[in-house]
């Protein structure tokens, strides 16, 4: 038997003749339309919406390997139940599929032990003061809790068709409640669709807030797809077969769909599974969250150590990150490209026009996707903008942290910017964003002050959370990105873009301007308000991801879909979960929705209450005082943001983890003057989440109410009140933690002597005595150099001469072209030596 996902040497069926028949029917294109579906490869660069998604959610090495394990694990499962459906023509109760110890062995053929082992944590004193990257060891009891790619948590249990793992609704003839579900697109067409015109605007928010939320959800939860792009038994191509075949669980059009004359289906890859404890591997499917749980800034950062190292600049002794060497923003930080390997083609490279044929842009194949700490950079400029600005911010605090404290390690300088980043965060999230959303009353109910960190606080993303509550925002966005220029006015040179044409398309930000008229378009433009008859912009429902042509995605049908592909319970199931109202009829629904209309489009779609899917459902109801979501998504988004702070060993106001004027300081922060700081931007709004009717509200930055962060409070004593002065190194860094001191050499010396030194009370000296950083000779513990070339050892570093024999002048001349060219060269045959030497040089 062969598990490997995507061969199919066992077919197993045990799907009904309706499913057989459907099965057999192929989308609409790959019948009628082959010739202009390869016309369109060709001319967009063979993306396809679908390519952009499975790029929108792309994934680390790490990641990959924990889903081919899920994978085959959860294969495995599959089939031994259908080998024992087969032969007893009985559904196996999980508990009697395998054997305790056969599960054991499962979970390590498969390579999920490894994935679900625990990890050991350090306790050093600067593993307790900086969090792991990968959210690992958060949690001292439970070191996995929060971290990168573990399963989501579960408030219900998964509802799914079969109870272990299919989606409802993968048989489109099971009923629930004497009712089958009606295909997502319908309700996405019937329930959802608003042309862009037609929207009305909030009164009092701005579109940043909308994107604010973006953001941190791209801190919070990335659900991966199933890497495999076909058919696990019968290796169709998921996008081109309407056949439900895992992880192919394509999206029907329906008949009165004007898509019905090209496609019969959107493609759709189910999210992969997880890997997970032998008391759920017979259970039930799980899915993974690829990056960290905790506001921890993470998409700035990445969620994996080999990300994270990729983004920083480390010949930099400043604790940099990297930036785009290739082009920058009127003297601003651009995100760096990724390293080009070799050719491939790249979904933010300039495209044809579709009507002329030429590039859209002057900039030849130089225009790339940015490489962040999140794959989601890239999706449409309002999120490069975020990001360029805080990877310009971390670079700011760490200059400043420099200054204050010279002889801080460039490793300290990263660690410490990126703690204030991640506080800065959640400050942010939690006293600027939060309150806007759930309503400043119903935000001091659901959030009471802060007590003190909780071990026994699962901080995991839950399913509910990510699948359906905190895509609320969806119903909120704006379906123009306005651009404007200094003095926030429109700039004919740059007009206002529909949103599909911002997608994926960082050479705008290069070619049009930077992303401060980015940034001005979401302070001066107002968010969209959710409104009844107004859910969800055709931008989003029926263009999504048309950037480069093709035949788009409908973002409202994909959050259905996804829903039941992870099993959430309906809408009502929620609302008992929350302790509300539990409608059970048509006027119970009109009382919690207050609106007919609505309700009895529901009804005539789902048949009964019971049915309706919750994202739907959450988003149909009207909102709380004050806030822009109704008491369902109140208390699920409130529920999860307080387990992400009580359960988080590193929040801000966690004691000891902040001083007390480090977090004086930070409660000060604003986003208006992190704008101010890492823009050209002037003019902002005192409260950028708020929506401002005329660009004169706008204060200028050196206004007193747009705060500055005082980074004073960071400053490092020199002296002790015992031992007084802190021995410092003349080469080398120190850093004080908890009541050491700790040193750190430069690349290129060798630490002699101790590591830390302390202040004993009773003597009143440092002990024992502080080290010193000695220079190491490369050029003596081997060779160094290639070989016509000699090694001269410098400080911290050696460079590569022609022989010794010629004249002084001909020397000098050698060194300087060698120092440039050939010590690169020796940087590279010598590569683990090279990182640390090439700061130095
Ligand atoms: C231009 C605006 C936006 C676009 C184009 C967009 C697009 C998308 C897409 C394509 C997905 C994946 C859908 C799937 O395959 O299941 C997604 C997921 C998601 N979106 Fe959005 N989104 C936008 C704005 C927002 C906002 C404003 C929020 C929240 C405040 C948000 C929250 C989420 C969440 C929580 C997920 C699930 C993430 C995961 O677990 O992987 N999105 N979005």
């Amino acid at each position: 038997m062969t598990l490997l996902p995507g061969t199919a040497s066992v077919r197993l069926s045990s799907r009904t003749p309706a499913e057989e028949n459907t099965d057999s029917e192929r989308t609409g294109r790959e019948k009628t339309e082959k010739p202009l579906r390869v016309k369109m490869s060709v001319k967009e660069g063979s993306f396809r919406p679908s390519d952009l998604l499975a790029q929108f959610k792309q994934i680390g090495t790490g990641t990959r390997a924990h889903i081919r394990a899920a994978e085959l694990l959860d294969n495995t499962v599959e089939l031994i139940r259908e080998m024992v459906y087969t032969h007893t023509m009985a559904q196996p109760k999980h508990t009697e599929l395998l054997s305790r110890d056969d599960v054991e062995i499962l979970l390590e053929a498969t390579g999920c032990s490894a994935e679900i082992k625990r990890p050991a944590c350090k306790g050093d004193c600067i593993s307790e003061r900086y969090r792991t990257i990968t959210g690992h060891c958060n949690n001292r009891q439970n070191p996995l809790l929060g971290a990168a790619n573990t399963p989501y948590a579960r408030w219900l249990p998964p509802a799914y068709e079969d109870f272990h793992g299919t989606p409802r609704s993968w048989n489109p003839h099971h009923t629930y409640h004497n009712f089958t579900l009606p295909p997502v697109r319908v309700v996405s067409q019937e329930v959802l669709y608003t042309q862009n015109e037609k929207i009305s605007l909030d009164l009092s928010l701005s579109h940043l807030l909308v994107e604010w939320g973006q953001w941190i959800d791209h801190d919070l939860s990335l659900t991966p797809q199933s890497h495999s792009t076909a058919s696990f038994r019968t290796g169709a191509d998921c996008t081109r077969t309407c056949s439900r075949d895992t992880p192919c669980f394509p999206i029907q059009i329906p008949l009165s769909d004007p898509r019905r004359n090209v496609q019969t289906c959107m493609p759709f890859f189910r999210s992969a599974p997880s890997c997970v404890d032998a008391s759920v591997v017979c259970r039930h499917r799980e899915q993974l969250n690829a990056i960290t749980a905790f506001i921890d800034a993470s998409m700035v950062y990445g969620s994996s150590d080999d990300l994270a190292r990729s983004l920083r600049n480390l010949s930099s002794p400043l604790g940099l990150l990297k930036h785009n060497q290739l082009y920058s923003d009127q003297g601003l930080a651009y995100l760096p490209y990724p390293p080009r390997t070799h050719n491939h083609l790249d979904p933010c490279a300039p495209r044809e026009d579709s009507n002329t044929g030429k590039n859209t842009t002057s900039m030849g194949n130089l225009t790339f996707c940015y490489l962040a700490g999140d794959s989601r950079a890239n999706e449409h400029l309002g999120m490069i903008a975020l990001h360029t600005l805080f990877l310009r911010e971390h670079n700011r605090l760490a200059r400043e942290l420099h200054m204050l404290n010279p002889h801080w390690s460039p490793d300290t300088l990263y660690q410490e910017a990126r703690k204030i980043l991640g506080a800065v965060h959640q400050v942010l999230t939690w006293d600027h964003y939060l309150p806007h959303i759930l309503g400043h009353r119903a935000y001091a109910e659901l959030m009471p002050p802060y007590q003190g960190y909780d071990p026994e606080i699962d901080p995991s993303i839950t399913n509910g959370f990510s699948t359906a509550a905190f895509r609320f925002a969806h119903v909120t966005v704006q379906p123009i990105v306005n651009r404007l220029g200094p003095g926030y006015q429109l700039d004919p040179k740059h007009p206002p873009l529909p949103l599909h044409h911002s997608l994926f398309a960082s050479w705008r930000v290069v070619e049009e301007g930077g992303v401060d008229p980015v940034l001005r378009g979401l302070l001066l433009s107002p968010a969209k308000l959710q409104a009844p008859q107004q859910m969800m912009v055709e931008e989003l429902t029926e263009r999504l991801f048309q950037a480069h042509g093709g035949l788009p995605l409908d973002l409202g049908a994909l959050n259905l879909q996804r829903g039941r592909d992870h099993g959430l319970p309906g809408y009502a199931a929620w609302r008992e979960f929350c302790g509300l109202s539990v409608p059970a009829n048509e006027s119970d629904l009109i009382e919690i929705l207050k609106n007919v209309g609505l309700v009895r489009k529901l009804l005539a779609l789902y048949g009964t209450v019971w049915n309706i899917d919750v994202w739907v459902g959450a988003i149909s109801e009207p909102a709380v005082s004050g806030g822009r979501v109704g008491p369902l998504l109140s208390c699920l988004i409130a529920k999860q943001f307080h387990a992400l702070r009580d359960g988080d060993r590193f929040w801000w106001e966690r004691e000891g983890v902040f001083s007390t004027t480090q977090r004086r300081s930070l409660r000060t922060v604003s986003l208006s003057r992190i704008i101010c700081d890492n823009t050209h931007i002037c003019l902002v709004p005192s409260d950028p989440f708020v929506r401002t009717l005329h660009p004169d509200e706008l204060l200028p930055c050196t206004h007193t109410n747009v705060t500055h962060l005082n980074l004073s409070a960071w400053k490092e004593p020199d002296t002790d009140p015992v031992c007084g002065s802190i021995p410092r190194l003349k080469v080398g860094f120190s850093v004080l933690c908890d009541s050491a001191v700790l040193y750190q050499c430069p690349s290129g010396y060798l630490l002699h002597g101790s590591t830390h030194v302390t202040c004993d009370s009773n003597t009143r000296l440092w002990t024992p005595n502080p080290p010193t950083c000695q220079d190491i000779d490369e050029c003596f513990s081997g060779p160094v150099c290639p070989p016509n070339l000699q090694c001269r050892n410098t400080p911290g570093s050696f460079i590569c001469t022609e022989s010794t024999t010629l004249s002084v002048t001909s020397i000098a001349a050698a060194v300087m072209t060698v120092v440039g060219g050939v010590a690169v060269m020796a940087l590279i045959v010598f590569h683990q030596k090279s990182e640390s030497q090439q700061s130095m040089l």
